[in-house]
């Protein structure tokens, strides 16, 4: 198979080595299938106890960039650079699926969208949450890991975790699998918990919830947390970074202050005018971002964004070199500013 492109010059941000107080490093993580790139030099850090938000349309690279640090592409797609996760003596891109079964669920788990997916429809929840403990030597045996996910079960607020403990997925609501999907990602104090759309496919008044027992569950642990969604409003409440993804790269980041404040990426700009449901342009529609994401290997040469972008010039056929502004940064050669409103 053909190796992912990945170009010499700086079109991605730097990422810092791994240090005390670092949960996760990756350093240019590329995924690509055949020589079709979906994911390229995607760097950055995650400090001990960080909420960090990702954000992007459909088809940015979000769930693929999780999905690589977890080592859990798809068949067919290859992951090329380093990620890094705190505790752990190797690099985790082309780990073996043995090292990475001693990672997953103990160094860094995941909450995905779907719970329904992710959780054995034929054993007992209580026994799931067993289960990860047992296999990462975090309880000495089976008695005191049941007890212990009875107590896990109770921390994600479940009513009755005893008899939820009992019971097999589907007995259970949509809002309680995904609590039992925190429970299970938060069961051995992880570095690192990724969720990517944790609540998307939950109600309303059940998501609210569910983001309290998240933000509870990692902050009761320190462990950082890197969460995918398409929700501005929750990346705004819930994470202090930001990393915008499209095309497959990152084009933005810095504290969720700044950037959502005063984007320098036209892509953010769009993103930020798409979100707000009473931004209208000159002729009183909803603003959205013009056109539409290009499917995979569709993106122009140079700039990712420059087929859709309202400031390209020339310039953007050649890839934007990623510009540092003290803690933030961005790749674009015109970038807006709080002048352009
Ligand atoms: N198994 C696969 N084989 C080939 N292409 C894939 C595969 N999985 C994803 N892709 C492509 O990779 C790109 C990024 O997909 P990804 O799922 O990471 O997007 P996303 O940002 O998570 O989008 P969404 O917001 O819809 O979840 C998309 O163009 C997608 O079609
Ligand atoms: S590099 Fe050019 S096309 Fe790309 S975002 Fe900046 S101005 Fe737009
Ligand atoms: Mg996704």
């Amino acid at each position: 198979m053909t190796d992912v492109v990945s170009s010499n010059r700086a079109v991605g941000p730097p990422a810092a080595g791994l240090r005390g107080s670092t949960a996760l490093v990756a350093d240019r993580l590329c995924v690509g299938v055949g020589n079709v790139p979906l994911v390229s030099d995607v760097s950055f850090r995650l400090g001990a106890g960080e909420r960090l938000g990702l954000i992007g349309e459909s088809g940015s690279g979000k769930s693929l960039t999780a999905l690589a640090l977890m080592g859990l592409l798809p068949d067919g797609l290859r992951a090329t650079g380093s990620v890094r996760v705190a505790g752990v003596d190797h690099d985790l891109v082309d780990a073996s699926e043995r090292k990475m079964a001693k990672v997953r669920g103990r160094s860094i788990a995941m909450v995905f969208q779907e719970p329904m997916t992710a959780l054995n429809p034929l054993m007992r929840v209580g026994n799931q949450v067993a289960e990860v403990m047992l296999l990462h030597g975090t309880q000495p045996d089976r008695r005191s890991a049941r007890a212990a996910a009875v107590d896990l079960l109770e921390r994600v607020h479940l009513p009755d975790p005893a008899g939820a403990a009992r019971a097999y997925p589907h007995q259970l609501s949509g809002g309680q699998r995904q609590r039992v999907m925190l429970a299970i990602g938060l069961a051995n104090d992880p570095a690192v918990l990724v969720c990517d759309e944790p609540t998307t496919a939950l109600d309303v008044t059940v998501q609210a919830r569910m983001l309290e027992l998240i933000l509870e569950g990692v902050t009761d642990r320190g462990s950082a947390l890197l969460f995918i969604t398409h929700d501005l409003g929750v990346v705004a409440s819930v994470c202090e970074r930001v990393l915008v993804m499209y095309g497959g790269r990152v084009v933005e980041t810095g504290s969720v202050a700044k950037v959502f404040t005063d984007p320098r990426h036209p892509y953010t700009r769009g993103l930020l005018d798409a979100s707000d449901l009473d931004a209208l342009d000159a002729s009183g529609r909803l603003r959205t971002i013009a056109g539409t994401v290009p499917g995979p290997g569709r993106f122009p040469s140079g700039c990712v964004f420059r087929n859709r972008c309202p400031r390209a010039t020339d310039e953007c056929a050649t890839s934007p070199e990623w510009v540092t502004e003290g803690d933030r940064g961005y790749a674009s050669w015109h970038p807006v500013g709080a002048e352009d409103g």
